[in-house]
């Protein structure tokens, strides 16, 4: 006796259906800008990665220092290699060496850390790698724009890490 009738519900008037149409398009839209994005966007950096003792990584980040050292800045060498492989090592608190790099050039840029984890940021681009103790981070740079650009450590690293930043330097 208290049944509702069969078709209890109104059905989607003209605007209500339009809205859902669009709404659902959208999302059809954003889902496939996800594959479209990683394949045409160069949003994401290729990186591979291998494994090292931290011993090694930093005897091989010490020898790159001197080989490519062309100055100094407040006890960190400034180094400008070559095109090719280069090297940054992160520890507490601190990114070594300052990186010279040519505009247009390409670098695989192998990072590691020697003692916690931190996380590698360069300002203002939104380039972001977790940087861990045991394995390094290649990724593959060319750098498009001279200047000075700020690495900061984006991983809480202990008491100073609010200070570890590091830069990197594009010239013509
Ligand atoms: Cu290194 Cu925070």
């Amino acid at each position: 006796m208290f049944a509702p009738p069969r078709v209890w519900w109104r059905p989607l008037d003209r605007l209500e259906r339009t809205w859902l149409l669009l709404a659902f398009a959208w999302c059809l839209v954003l889902f496939a800008m996800m594959p479209i994005w990683l394949a045409f966007g160069r949003h994401n950096v290729p990186a591979t990665a291998y494994r090292v003792s931290p011993a090694q990584f930093r005897q091989r980040v010490e020898e790159f220092a001197q080989k490519y050292q062309v100055g100094v800045e407040k006890g960190i060498p400034i180094v400008e290699p070559p095109p090719g492989d280069v090297y940054l090592l992160a520890r507490q608190w601190q990114w070594y060496p300052i990186l010279k790099l040519k505009k247009g050039q390409s670098y695989r840029l192998h990072i590691s850390s020697i003692d916690v984890q931190h996380g590698f940021s360069i300002q203002p681009l939104n380039l972001n790698l977790q940087i861990l103790p045991e394995y390094v981070q290649v990724a593959t740079i060319t750098p498009l724009e001279s200047g000075e650009f700020s690495i900061v450590c984006n991983e809480f690293c202990y008491l100073g890490h609010h200070v570890m930043v590091g830069r990197i330097l594009v010239t013509d």
